[in-house]
């Protein structure tokens, strides 16, 4: 078996490691003496602070920096998770701040109350003013993402995502938006969010497009100003950053929304006037109105790291810019700067950075960033200037006085003026997209079918940081005060003497609706986990049309609500419906939908669609870079269509439907399972029993655990995963699709499987990777011996010729597992970033003789 491997095998080290990382360090140093040269600042407006320098104020803060010991300063620049920190260590350490991320809680409890997290807040606080020990007293400052509502916490009002915002062209809806959430942030004691985000999308694929408020960097713009605005209150005002105000956040400085492909945290590669011009838009509106932190961004331009780039942070934003407030990084976003780890990065503090955000290992990075001031490495005025800048946002938010009006007080977190607020955004979010003999708007003294599982979902409904960081997990005990979408229709309907029904599937028992409601779409993500391979929706398992078409097929006229974090390619289901909203992520006000679809009882429009589109729709599958920016723009739906009702329009019922991704365009790389597995592939423990399906991120096995299956981390959280295989009997995880997929151009393409991988523990038996073609085709390659010569514990690439596999008798025309990994004995074997990447298939490619 072994001799059908040709000689010429090798396996390319893993990027990621040490070696391929110093390299990368080398040239990417050399590139930056090259580039410095080519900055432009003049592309740059020149803005001017957006406060006059306050004497008073720096004066305090020079006392307060006489004062401060070494160890002090440096604490300041630490911002460390609440999981990974105590009172005690903020009291030992001078910390600076803390953050709670996505999916945590005070004592790690989902439910805590608004005062357990007020009562954390206070122990943080006194925490970091107690001088019994000698010190200075400096307040803590604590973050959150507060980025569509108070959305950390059970029962807050949940607002749309950015997107749907975006629809609704309303700046100053945005600014009681940002009012109503920075009164929600306050009851619980947290002093500042994370928001607005003002990114401004190039791809769709892009797990956080949702994040975004358009593709349109004019709309950014308007928005990015009402928001600091509304959460932070008006500077010249009394209560600015104070009171019932919070301290807000641009982010991700700069370019997070262009990087190629959309890929989370990669490279941005444009001109830097089009990073100032597209990218930088909301920063030009936020910085004006005051914002007071700026959170660096995890990508690269033109292939340097923000968290590392000087000239951006320091010599644009805050000179050119006039920025005077603090640069905090992202999520241990450091450690992408050539040289840095999570422990130890003088060189992003050297380029501007202020503010460590470092969850878990703060405690090492502090010792390394004291030492490093010490020795110089870190020169004294930066460091002095980054502390001054960190002092002077507190001082501005009156953080030494805690003046806190709100802190505890009842009636505020999901009171009934927000939602009615957050309701009146939902509506306004809305887009027509079709409305073909103006079914729209419904009379509500119907017989009405509300079917698809975004009905009665408010997971759905909510999309990512939600609760939990991915959105995923919750439940509806965890949206107390919330309304589904199909609660919102029921409410309607039966007050006008219509009746509604509620059937998933869309079942009909009884008498034939007039009209259905199917809302569906995409399951809750968020970043990085979001990203996707391509826009074409339910890539490979069309069970949504499916039901759209069941119920056409019974003369049922249907309605599309779609549910979606952006634009996605939906010609099927857009022709075989008879309207078709797009509603975003509406979050918890679902009755917002209904107030618009259903006329009052009388016939009369209650709330016309006023919204349109903030990003283009695409007609095709490659489309997933689509705006009026970029030549050759030729969108289904133009950027701000969307219709009104009794608009006069008809929209195509026969659209397009050849395209379909593995079939369309240039062939790109297919993603099997990259940081999770990619529809339509999904992870299957085949063992004896019945096979068991991998969900989400929790460990899964099968009969006696002879299999299991775990999340671990390569490069980022479960970005990985581990297959033990205990050797009981032989087995396997297969990376399998619902429905046969045809993959024959990857082989004509001459694709290679790629994947990371780490052996754990080296097989004694026989393992292969294989190719399942439908019931009897299998095509085998063993493997044992490759995975033999790799070094345990270590990252390493492979690669195979698909071609192998096809001499071994796979039939890509119809492939039900894109990969499995078999293995007859025991063997512990991680794999990450599985692909099939066309031309890849080469001299360092496993292959196969003839
Ligand atoms: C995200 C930020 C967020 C931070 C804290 C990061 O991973 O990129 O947007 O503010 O985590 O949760
Ligand atoms: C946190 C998020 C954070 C993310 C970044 C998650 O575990 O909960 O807040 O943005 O990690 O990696």
């Amino acid at each position: 078996m072994a001799g059908l491997l040709a000689s010429a095998i090798t396996l390319v080290g893993c990027d990621t490691g040490d070696q391929a990382h110093s390299a990368d360090s080398a040239s990417v140093e050399e590139n930056t003496e090259a580039k410095v040269e080519s900055f432009d600042i003049t592309v740059w407006p020149e803005l001017q602070p957006a406060l006059a320098v306050d004497a008073a104020l720096e004066a305090r803060i020079d006392d307060l920096l006489s004062r401060m010991t070494l160890e002090e300063k440096v604490g300041q620049m630490i911002q460390a998770e609440i999981k990974y920190v105590t009172p005690e260590d903020v009291k030992n350490y001078h910390l600076g701040s803390v953050l709670n991320g996505g999916g945590t809680y005070p004592n790690n409890d989902k439910f805590a109350t608004p005062q357990d997290w007020l009562a954390l807040s206070e122990a943080f606080f006194a925490a970091s003013m107690d001088t019994a020990d000698g010190g200075t007293a400096i307040p803590i400052i604590w973050g959150s993402d507060a980025v569509h509502g108070h959305n950390n916490i059970v029962g807050a009002t949940l607002y749309p995502h950015n997107i749907g915002l975006g629809a609704a062209r309303d700046p100053e809806l945005i600014r009681r938006i940002g009012e109503a959430t920075a009164r929600e942030v306050a009851v619980t004691g947290v002093d500042w969010t994370f928001a607005p985000t003002v990114a401004v999308v190039r791809d769709d694929r892009w797990g956080r497009t949702y994040e975004s408020y358009s593709e349109d960097p004019e709309i950014v713009k308007a928005y990015a100003e009402e928001m600091v605005k509304g959460l932070q209150g008006e500077k010249g005002q009394e209560d600015f950053l104070r009171g019932k105000n919070l301290v807000a956040t641009a982010k991700h400085f700069v370019g997070d929304g262009g990087t190629v492909r959309g890929i989370d945290r990669g490279d941005n590669i444009v001109p830097e006037k089009e990073l100032a011009e597209v990218h930088a838009a909301g920063y030009l509106s936020a910085l004006p109105a005051g914002v007071q932190t700026v959170m660096a961004s995890f990508n690269s331009w033109n292939g340097d790291r923000l968290h590392g780039h000087k000239y951006l942070l320091t010599d644009v934003l805050k000179e050119r810019l006039g920025f005077d407030g603090f640069v905090v990084g992202d999520w241990n976003g450091h450690r992408f700067v050539p040289g840095c780890t999570v422990d130890s990065c003088a060189a992003a503090i050297n380029a501007g950075l202020d503010m460590f955000m470092v969850p878990s290992d703060w405690k090492k990075l502090y010792e390394n960033t004291l030492a490093q001031a010490k020795s110089g490495e870190i020169g004294a005025e930066r460091l002095e200037d980054a502390v001054r800048r960190i002092l002077r946002v507190k001082i501005r938010a009156g953080l030494f006085e805690r003046n806190r009006p709100l802190a505890g007080k009842d009636g505020i977190l999901g009171n009934d003026a927000h939602r009615a607020l957050a309701r009146e955004a939902v509506r306004k979010s809305l887009v027509l997209l079709k409305n073909n003999d103006n079914l729209l708007p419904l009379k509500p003294s119907q017989n009405i079918l509300v079917a698809g599982d975004g009905a009665h979902n408010l997971s759905k409904q909510s999309g990512g940081w939600t609760i939990s960081w991915q959105g995923t997990g919750n439940t509806r005990e965890d949206f107390p005060g919330a309304t589904t979408i199909f609660e919102g229709i029921e409410s309607a309907v039966s007050a006008a003497g219509g009746k509604a029904v509620l059937n998933e599937n869309g079942e009909i028992d009884g008498e034939k609706p007039d009209v259905a409601i199917v809302v569906f779409g995409e399951e809750p993500y968020a970043e990085w986990h979001g990203d996707i391979a391509s826009i074409e929706y339910q890539l490979g398992h069309k069970k949504d049309l499916a039901l759209l078409k069941k119920l056409r097929e019974q003369g049922i006229p249907v309605v599309s609500v779609f549910l979606s974090g952006r634009p996605l390619w939906v010609n099927k289901e857009l022709n075989a419906s008879d309207a078709f909203v797009a509603a975003w992520l509406p979050g918890s006000e679902g009755a917002g939908i209904a107030d618009v679809l259903f006329t009052d009882a009388d016939g009369q429009v209650q709330h016309d669609f006023t919204g349109t589109l903030p990003f283009s729709w695409p007609e095709y599958v490659h489309q997933s870079v689509l705006n009026p920016y970029h030549e050759g723009y030729e969108p289904l739906f133009a950027l701000g269509y969307g219709l009104a009702a009794g608009e006069e329009s008809l929209v195509s019922n026969s659209l397009t439907e050849d395209g379909e991704t593995y079939a369309a365009g240039a062939l790109e790389d297919a993603w099997l399972m990259v940081s999770r597995p990619r529809a339509p592939w999904g992870l299957v423990i085949q063992d004896s029993g019945e096979p068991v399906a991998v969900t989400g991120n929790r460990a899964s096995s099968g009969e006696d655990e002879n299999i299991v299956v775990a999340s671990i981390d390569m490069e980022s959280q479960e970005d990985a995963r581990q297959f033990e295989f205990k050797g009981l009997r032989p087995g396997k995880v297969r990376l399998g699709a619902e429905k046969p997929q045809d993959l024959s151009r990857y082989v004509n393409e001459g694709a290679a499987l790629s994947f990371d991988v780490r052996v754990d523990r080296k097989p004694e038996l026989p393992v292969s990777a294989l190719i399942e073609c439908g019931e009897e085709c299998v095509a085998d390659l063993p493997l044992q011996s490759e995975l033999a010569k790799l070094e345990p514990g270590s990252w390493a690439k492979m690669s195979i010729d698909l071609q192998c596999f096809v001499e071994r008798g796979a039939d890509f025309s119809s492939v039900s597992s894109a990969v499995a990994f078999a293995s007859e004995g025991p063997l512990q074997l991680s794999v990450a970033n599985v692909k099939y990447v066309p031309d890849a298939a080469n001299a360092d490619s496993i292959r196969c003789e003839g």
